[in-house]
């Protein structure tokens, strides 16, 4: 770690407060961050740990519209959801502030001003979507109408969610606005904006040449946004909802929400620390790190710091952004809209107790280097055969023969062996090892680390065998004990930033310390030192609680399937090239009824279908089997085309062609009259 800065920033990006947070958040940024911010205090470091909601936004105003209440009434309800889940997973910020607070109003107020009275901005006028009827101006998201590219009905003026085309208004067939259902019309606007163009040789330098030591992820989008030359960035919108542009000329706009959402950590630090809060922001002597997911990126390494820049007056900037890829669940991209993801706090009700196994699944399947998955099958199997059968199973062995043999003290430790030696020297590699994963950000192998030392003991209580030994040599299982309850010890120290309630636990069954220099050290435990009574640290999870979860997830993909398959079935084929009267006429269709029918063997598709045309008796392969059972067939009046060139199909002469109703997603449908008409009956 760096020895210049006194103490450290953590961030973690503000979740929007329109819904609840779910394990790509958590994996993405807020379980790295918090591994991250027990270790330094571990280590005895100063640290301030912000976060909150972002509580602005036009997807806020939509769901307030649709649920007919307010924004605020929206803001307050999931800020209170998130909060008590962060809490329930043991992230415990040192303020979750929210940034529709006064102070955060007032802040981002004056940092608008500040860069106002500078002349940091420029204005620039454009015609926007202004609805008529609701006298307002519509952002993207209150456009809708047909999607260019898949004729999605429901494409929003920035986005089709169907398709995932990006779209802009202009290119919606037949736009509407959300609020009134009329057509928009264009209105010339002013916002203000950064000329973030300005920025970038500065950006370069700092970036570029100053921190090539960021992940790969971060810093190449950093330089992909830089070489592809940056624009001005509105920094204002025509909205109700937000924080009020503080200039004369501004009625109706508010501030972007991506301007004053990261100011958000400055006025959350103001919150906490009104006569303080200028030593988190203003020192040399503070390290700032932002934890975000990757979606955040430009936000925090190319304009939130040139907001910071022309503001000036000594802001210090983020030292490192380790900013996560994305976490997939069961193999498909998590949606909050399309409730494909396992939610916090539905988690911590299903799975009371085992806040500390979502915590070690997210953490050893972190999206650190690139997009991940989570399965629950995964989940249950690192459960069952790394927390259960190695740490849990490890520890559970050391307390219960101390108690067994020992009375429940500490026994003394005799004369070392080699085994002892061997065991003993591999926990400092791996501590020195944890140390330089987590200051690099790099969780996933530290919690390999951690659970090395697990191992460690796993495996040398078992070589050992101390429950034989104590029938023969009780000096021997004392030194064992000893050994294997100072790398329990060892455990309550190294996994505090990974799973805190188990090693919590451990250290009150132990009675051991939390200090991280300790960690390796022999006789941590000295002997004589009495135990808590052995508690079981993990549980096995059984198949029906993660049966119930795959149902759950099931259900959501066969609704899914069954929308998409009811959306294709409404596709209707473009019309065909026109054909004559005369072409037309040449076709003999009338009215039949199927006499007998029965499957053509080894085939799925054919039935064969024995018919009576009212001029003759005849057979028709039809590829219908699939949409009709033969019985189900027989008795049927449908329609006919007679008069086409007869056809071998599987070696059955086949005579017409029944006249089928095909939808868009292929599925078909036989005509039949409307009430039973005689056989042959000509259609025209
Ligand atoms: O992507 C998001 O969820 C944003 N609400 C993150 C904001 S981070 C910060 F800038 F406030
Ligand atoms: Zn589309």
């Amino acid at each position: 770690m760096d020895k210049q800065f006194k103490r450290t920033l953590v961030t973690c990006a503000l979740p929007y407060a329109n819904g609840p947070i779910h394990i790509g958040h958590l994996a993405g940024v807020y379980v790295p961050a918090d591994i991250y911010v027990r270790y330094l205090r571990m280590r005895g470091k100063e640290v301030l740990y912000v976060c909150g909601s972002d509580e602005h936004g036009v997807p806020i105003t939509i769901k307030a519209r649709q649920q007919g209440c307010s924004p605020q009434d929206i803001v307050d309800r999931y800020h209170g959801i998130i909060k008590d889940s962060f809490e329930g997973l043991g992230i415990h910020f040192d303020i979750y502030g929210r940034t529709s607070s006064k102070v955060h109003a007032d802040t981002s107020s004056e940092f608008f001003r500040r860069l106002y009275d500078a002349g940091k901005f420029i204005t620039k006028e454009s015609e926007q979507y202004y609805d008529p009827e609701a006298k307002t101006f519509l952002a993207d998201r209150y456009i809708v109408g047909t999607c260019p590219k898949c004729g999605n009905e429901g494409a929003y003026g920035d986005q089709c969610e169907k398709c995932g085309s990006t779209l802009s208004p202009e290119e919606l067939i037949n736009p509407k606005s959300k609020l009134s259902g009329a057509a928009p019309v264009k209105k010339k606007t002013t916002h203000w904006y950064l000329p973030l163009q300005d920025y970038e040789p500065w950006l370069r330098e700092w970036i570029l040449e100053g921190h090539t030591e960021w992940r790969s992820n971060v810093y190449g989008q950093v330089k992909s946004w830089l070489d592809g030359g940056l624009q001005p960035r509105a920094v204002t919108r025509d909205l109700d909802w937000g924080v009020p542009v503080p200039v004369e000329g501004a009625e109706g706009k508010v501030l972007y929400v991506w301007f004053d959402a990261p100011i958000g950590y400055i006025s959350n630090t103001k919150e906490l620390l009104p006569d303080s809060w200028e030593k988190w922001w203003k020192s040399p002597d503070t390290r700032l790190i932002h934890f975000i997911g990757k979606d955040n990126i430009v936000f925090h390494c190319i304009v939130f710091p040139s907001m910071l820049k022309a503001y000036g007056d000594g802001f210090i900037l983020p030292d490192n952004v380790p900013a996560n890829e994305f976490l997939n669940l069961e193999g498909d991209k998590i949606s909050t809209s399309r409730g494909w993801a396992v939610w916090a706090h539905e988690y911590l009700q299903d799975f009371p107790g085992k806040e500390d196994v979502l915590r070690y699944v997210l953490t050893a399947n972190a999206p650190e280097t690139k997009d991940n998955d989570f399965s629950w099958k995964d989940f249950q199997q690192r459960n069952n055969s790394e927390l259960v059968a190695i740490f849990g199973n490890f520890v559970n062995r050391a307390m219960v023969l101390t108690h067994k043999y020992f009375d429940g003290k500490v026994p003394p430790c005799g004369t070392l062996e080699d085994i002892d030696r061997e065991a003993l020297a591999e926990i400092p590699a791996l501590k020195a090892s944890m140390e330089r994963n987590l200051e690099g950000f790099r969780f996933r192998e530290a919690l390999k680390d951690a659970m090395g030392i697990a191992r460690v003991g796993n495996k040398y209580i078992s070589d050992t065998e101390p429950w034989k030994v104590a029938k023969t040599d009780l000096d021997r299982t004392a030194t064992i004990l000893n050994l294997s309850l100072q790398i329990c010890a060892d455990l309550a120290i190294a996994f505090e930033p990974f799973t805190p309630f188990a090693a919590k636990r451990l250290r009150e069954m132990l009675g051991s310390p939390l200090d991280w220099e300790v960690l390796g050290r022999p006789q941590i435990l000295p002997a004589g030192h009495v135990l808590g009574a052995a508690e079981l640290l993990f549980a096995k999870i059984e198949d029906d609680a993660i049966d119930r979860q795959l149902a759950r997830l099931d259900a959501i993909r066969a609704e899914r399937e069954a929308a998409a398959k009811a959306e294709a079935a409404k596709q209707v084929a473009p019309q065909k090239d026109g054909c004559t009267f005369d072409e037309f006429e040449k076709m003999d269709i009338r009215t039949a009824t199927v006499l007998e029918a029965e499957r053509v063997p080894k085939t799925d598709k054919l039935l064969k279908l024995t018919i009576d045309t009212g001029i003759d008796r005849r057979v028709i392969v039809s590829g219908i089997a699939e949409y009709y059972s033969p019985e189900a067939m027989v008795g049927r009046q449908i329609c006919i085309l007679a008069n086409l060139q007869p056809r071998t199909i599987r070696g059955i002469e086949s005579k017409g062609m029944i006249l089928m109703a095909k939808q868009g997603d292929g599925s078909m449908r036989f005509i039949t009259p409307e009430e039973a008409v005689c056989n042959g009956a000509q259609i025209g």
